[in-house]
């Protein structure tokens, strides 16, 4: 939030985690902060944004990829059967894309969650909860999670111990697109589409307060931070 004190918190961040090297401890700056606020739609960069002004993916760089991903997939889950379980809602053109390259017996399956529910319901304390369960029984199946971005990993790491609870025989993980620049939680990914730039991504699925999810490629949205006054908490 201040750069002036830069260095004092990078030097009470080495001592916290030398005290504590079991505790994940990241420091977020001022443009984290910001970042998240606009993936959840609050904050300055929640507002205006300047449309898809870049593509960063085109339709056919996407299919090729996905293709190959299905190839690779069918070749290593050869002789079994599979439950394909992607998250809501991001997922459904790669999920529905991916499907199609997979030569192989399988049950889909669709998982959705919520970060912040509503006021007074599930998941209001701000945690993340599971708003539609997947269906079918995977207790000693073999799972393929299905997602379209993995950016910070919390949503992931939920996931997974939420699927692990089920006693699945294996969970793999796979994703068109993986913004690791960003990862604050390490998660095993097993099958990646594209590592991409810390930027914003709409199209194929993914949105921006709704919208853009049915481009056919990606693009980068700039949102513009208005100027004035930023509404955060106090400056520390
Ligand atoms: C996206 C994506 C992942 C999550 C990844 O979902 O589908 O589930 O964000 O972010 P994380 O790694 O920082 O946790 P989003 O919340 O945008 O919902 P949507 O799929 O309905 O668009």
């Amino acid at each position: 939030m201040k750069q002036s004190l830069i260095t004092q918190k990078n030097r009470k961040l080495r001592h916290l985690r030398e005290l504590y090297p079991e505790i994940n401890i990241q420091l977020l700056y001022r443009r984290d902060i910001l970042r998240l606020l606009a993936k959840y739609g609050h904050g300055p960069l929640a507002v205006e944004p300047r449309g898809a002004e870049r593509v960063l993916l085109t339709a056919q760089q996407i299919q090729q990829r996905v293709q190959e991903l299905g190839e690779e997939i069918t070749r290593d889950y050869q002789g079994q059967e599979i439950v394909l379980i992607g998250v809501l809602r991001g997922v459904v053109c790669f999920m529905a894309d991916l499907m199609r390259h997979l030569d192989l017996p399988l049950q889909m399956e669709f998982l959705e969650i919520s970060h912040y529910g509503v006021e007074g319901g599930p998941g209001a304390g701000g945690e993340v909860t599971v708003t539609r369960d997947v269906q079918a029984a995977v207790e000693g199946r073999s799972v393929l999670l299905v997602e379209d971005i993995v950016d910070t990993g919390m949503t992931l790491q939920f996931l997974l111990r939420h699927l692990w609870s089920k006693r699945p025989a294996s969970v793999a993980v796979c994703t068109l697109l993986d913004k690791r620049v960003r990862r604050m939680h390490e998660v095993p990914i097993r099958y990646r589409g594209f590592e991409i730039p810390d930027e914003f991504v709409v199209g194929y699925g993914l949105d921006y307060q709704g919208l853009y999810r049915n481009l056919p490629h990606i693009g980068v949205l700039t949102p513009v931070e208005p100027k004035g006054k930023v509404l955060l908490p106090a400056d520390t």
